[in-house]
């Protein structure tokens, strides 16, 4: 047990005799992330509080973070209260929670430490899948008296599968049980048949008191039956697989491209895995381009050879393109680049996943445009059965096939956390909504490449003596759309414009007949019409489509599948009540009455462009004068 006398800030005596000495050692320190995880009131802050407390050693900003209120936890030099520091750190993580995870600093005489302090109720899961993608190592906490809870479950499923391979399982609260080595024995044997239905092969048991103080420093004579080491021990002396990186084929993505001046051009990045020496052959991906490493630069001077983890400026034998995002890899056993993949998603926003919707995806460095599949299914983390799903909803965890729109570079994650572990981000509202693992390219998307025709979009449009375009109307049921883009077609038609028109209501019956009006259905709606629009605008036409497409996001799809100048977005700006008063075909009299569900702007969302191309308010202006504007706009711009 440890001396909880003994003052937490005792300065260590090296600083005053021989501060270059001290930092020296400091410096060479190995240096242990690990994250600690489970369920609620299972002890975490306490056994947090215990490591720094017994640890002896605050870091700086630790130290000023709770100095700031004193009355709470004395000064420097002081004793500090052990109840205090736990209760300062609760309140402190509290206050953090909605932000991130709390990472908290300590170190011994053996090792640095970095602990990722997540919170254990279920809505947090994020934050711990954002703790655990640094960890070398994961805590799990169990509460004696409460054994193997599904958070427990949960928590070593995402440690598994982002990739942790230590995992100590702490019995916390021994106290409270009597110390009895059948409690413990017990859960252990529990943990240990889960553990080996998820593919955890070995876990380190401990019973501990993180209150108490049992089995943290040294071994508790409470427990004379564990032999194992203290925990402190443990996460002082735990090999974790460094080297492991470094056996496997070079890789690193490119962060920036160096070129201070026209005699140096260098890339830059971290080593991901492997081993680079100069003269190494080398081939920068997606591209395949081979070259040869000149130089390995870096601020302390060149190197003849960097390992997994270095961050160094590579320099080629040759001026071939690379830029950020790519990958350099050694030229013989290079990654694959490929743009269909399965992979496993965790969902981390409150807004569940949307079939079909086109998300960023953040792999290292590369950023792509991605859309889901529909779930393969879901995995219940109690059970591990799999379950049928049509979407992700908050903290699933799912298999999914994703594509991407430009090829990625990538290895499985299993094999390369850096080249196979990525998120995925709203493109509209910027936060981060999933977690994923690439598990490997499906390949049906290998064998099917773009076929190269001689007959170019150009060449078509020329014919017509025209530039294509894509008119793309927008707004709600009712608005004018159907009409105004019919008068426009009509119009162009008269002034030798080769033109089509693609309506909602005409689509539905044949093309998209088999798509209601659920959000699914519409994106999937809006994406076959881009589709299409994109394909008649290749053949040369002006296009002029008419659907609510009520989701910005879709739309702002198909803004990006169409050349730069060719969209126009055209939001006929109707209010709901004067739609509703028109009420052309009676529908919104229906939605009203509870008849026909889904409606838009009635339960069913609309969500109005922000920076349209041309807007029209229809109550200032009839269907011609809407039109001629239009066309002005057009031929102005075209
Ligand atoms: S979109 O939302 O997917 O873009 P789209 O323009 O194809 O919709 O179809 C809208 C037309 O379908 C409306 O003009 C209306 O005639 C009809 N409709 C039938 N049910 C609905 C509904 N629930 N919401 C909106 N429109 C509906």
């Amino acid at each position: 047990m440890s001396d909880m006398a003994d003052p937490i800030y005792k300065t260590d005596a090296l600083i005053a005799e021989d501060i270059d000495a001290y930092l020296e050692q400091h410096q060479h320190k190995s240096l242990l992330r690990f994250i600690t995880c489970g369920s609620v009131d299972d002890g975490k802050s306490t056994l947090i509080g215990r490591l720094l407390y017994d640890s002896k050693m605050i870091f700086e900003d630790q130290l000023a973070a709770l100095e700031a209120d004193s009355k709470r936890v004395g000064t420097q030099g002081q004793e500090i209260d052990f109840a205090l520091l736990v209760d300062g750190l609760a309140a402190e993580r509290e206050q953090g929670i909605t932000i991130d995870v709390a990472y908290r600093f300590f170190t011994t005489e053996k090792r640095k430490f970095i602990v990722a302090d997540t919170p254990g109720h279920e809505q947090y899961t994020r934050n711990m899948v954002t703790g655990a993608s640094t960890a070398d190592l994961a805590v799990i906490l169990i509460d004696a008296r409460k054994g193997v809870l599904t958070q427990t479950r949960r928590h070593s499923y995402l440690a598994h599968l982002i990739g942790i391979r230590n995992i100590v399982l702490a019995v916390n609260k021994m106290d409270l049980v009597d110390y009895s080595q059948q409690v413990f024995d017990d859960i252990v044997a529990d943990y240990t048949a889960f553990a080996n239905s998820i593919g955890i092969t070995s876990f380190v048991p401990m019973p501990i008191s993180g209150f108490k103080g049992d089995n943290i420093t040294a071994n508790s004579p409470n427990t004379p039956w564990y032999t194992g080491k203290p925990l402190i021990e443990h996460l002082e002396t735990v090999e974790v697989d460094v080297t492991a990186d470094q056996d496997k084929p070079f890789r690193m993505a490119v962060q920036w491209v160096n070129r201070p001046n026209l005699d140096f051009r260098g890339f830059s990045g971290q080593i991901a895995t492997g081993i680079v020496k100069a003269g190494d052959a080398i081939r920068v991906l997606p591209s395949g381009k081979t070259s040869t490493v000149s130089r390995i630069v870096t601020l302390d001077g060149d190197l003849d050879e960097a390992v997994a983890g270095q961050s160094v400026t590579l320099c080629f034998a040759d001026e071939i393109d690379c830029s950020r995002g790519d990958v350099i890899a050694i030229a013989d056993t290079p990654p694959e680049a490929a743009n269909q993949f399965e992979s496993t998603l965790v969902w981390m926003s409150d807004e569940a996943l949307h079939v079909g919707r086109a998300y960023w995806m953040k792999l290292g460095t590369q950023m792509v445009s991605v859309t889901v599949q529909a779930p393969k299914y879901i995995v219940n983390v109690n059970t591990m059965e799999h379950l049928a799903a049509k979407t992700l909803d908050l903290n699933a965890i799912g298999v999914v096939e994703l594509a991407t729109d430009k090829p990625v570079v990538f290895e499985a994650y299993t094999q390369n956390r850096t080249l196979g572990g990525f998120i995925l981000v709203d493109k509209i509202t910027n936060n981060t909504v999933a977690a994923g693992m690439l598990h490997f390219s499906l390949r049906r998307a290998q064998n099917v490449h773009w076929q190269a025709l001689d007959i170019s979009r150009d060449a078509h449009a020329n014919l017509k003596n025209q530039k294509p375009a894509v008119l793309w109307f927008t707004g709600l049921s009712g608005s004018g759309k159907s009409t105004i883009a019919n008068l426009v077609e009509k119009k162009l038609h008269r002034m030798n414009r080769h033109t089509f028109l693609l309506d909602g209501d005409n689509v539905r019956h044949g093309l998209n007949k088999d798509l209601g009006f659920t959000e699914a259905d519409r994106i999937e709606n809006i994406r076959r019409v881009g589709e299409v629009a994109k394909l008649m605008a290749d053949a040369g036409l002006i296009v002029i489509t008419a659907f609510i497409s009520p989701f910005r996001a879709e739309r702002e799809m198909v803004r990006a599948m169409i050349p730069e100048g060719e969209f126009f977005e055209i939001f006929i700006d109707t209010p709901l009540a004067e739609a509703e008063k028109r009420d052309v075909k009676g529908l919104y009299k229906k939605a009203r009455a509870g008849d026909l569900k889904n409606f838009t702007g009635i339960d069913s969302p609309y969500e109005a462009p922000e920076g349209p191309e041309i807007r029209i308010d229809t109550t200032k202006m009839d269907a011609e004068a809407a039109a001629d504007a239009i066309i002005e706009r057009l031929l102005g711009w075209h």
